[in-house]
Formats: C-alpha cells, sequence, structure tokens
C-alpha cells in the first residue's frame, strides 16, 4: 500500500451549529460542505486545510458510532483518513499481516470517496480510515 497524504482527520461534535464558527471565527477556514452520511449516522461538515481537511462528525442517531462515541469518550478527534490509491488491495495488504479490520471491503463515505476502518484494537488506540477518491483514479 502506497498512502499519498493524510486526506483527512474526523472529529466528533456535539453540534455542528456550535462547531463551526469556532473553525470560521477564531481559526479562519472557510466551511465549503455540509452533508449528511444516512448510513453511517453523522452530519459532517468539511474544511480544507492545505491538502489535508477537517472533517466535524455530528451524530444524528445516539446508537450510531458518532453518538455512542461522544456519549463515552466525549468531543474530540475520532479518526484520521489516509489517502491512498486502492482501498481494497491495501485492505487485503494490511489484513494479510494481521490487522482487524472494521470493514472487509470498502464503502461509500462522505464527499463520494470509497473508504474503509482498521479496527483500533490493531492501530494502537486511532481509529484508521484508508480512503480513495474514484475520481482521481
Ligand atoms: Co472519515
Amino acid at each position: 500500500m502506497e498512502i499519498t497524504h493524510i486526506e483527512h482527520i474526523g472529529i466528533a461534535v456535539r453540534s455542528l451549529e456550535t462547531a463551526i464558527p469556532f473553525y470560521e471565527n477564531v481559526l479562519g477556514l472557510k466551511c465549503y460542505n455540509v452533508e449528511e452520511v444516512v448510513d453511517q449516522k453523522v452530519k459532517t461538515a468539511f474544511f480544507k486545510v492545505g491538502q489535508t481537511k477537517i472533517e466535524l462528525l455530528e451524530s444524528t442517531d445516539p446508537e450510531g458510532a458518532i453518538g455512542k462515541f461522544i456519549e463515552t469518550r466525549g468531543e474530540g478527534i475520532h479518526h484520521i483518513a489516509y489517502a491512498t490509491d486502492g482501498v481494497q488491495a491495501a485492505l487485503d495488504d494490511v489484513a494479510e499481516k494481521g490487522v482487524r479490520l472494521v470493514d472487509k471491503a470498502p464503502r461509500k463515505g462522505a464527499e463520494g470517496l470509497n473508504i474503509a476502518f482498521l479496527h483500533p484494537k490493531s492501530t494502537f488506540g486511532v481509529l484508521t480510515e484508508l480512503c480513495e477518491d474514484p475520481a482521481k483514479k
């Protein structure tokens, strides 16, 4: 697998409405996209920082992954996403190296990316996402 850059950092927040002004008014970043990902029970807001994005995640369902995360750990960094050229090949590669997978095959994430998660038990406590932009292939 070849990782080209950190695609985004996912940050769990209780409310996009109250978190977005910090990123815009304090850090001076611009929110360029707000999108609900029904499948993942989240609403997301995106900011660009160079080649990397900040992805704010607000839960839309207390039973979803972000809802549970905030309930037990509070707001904060939820995952780091690495851009790679082929998610399926990367998954096969890391599985072969003994890494536990959350997703055995890529699925659709926000912004049309193909994404898959590696289990934090295998990644020193950091929920790790691999993603690829099918539009860039
Ligand atoms: Co993500």
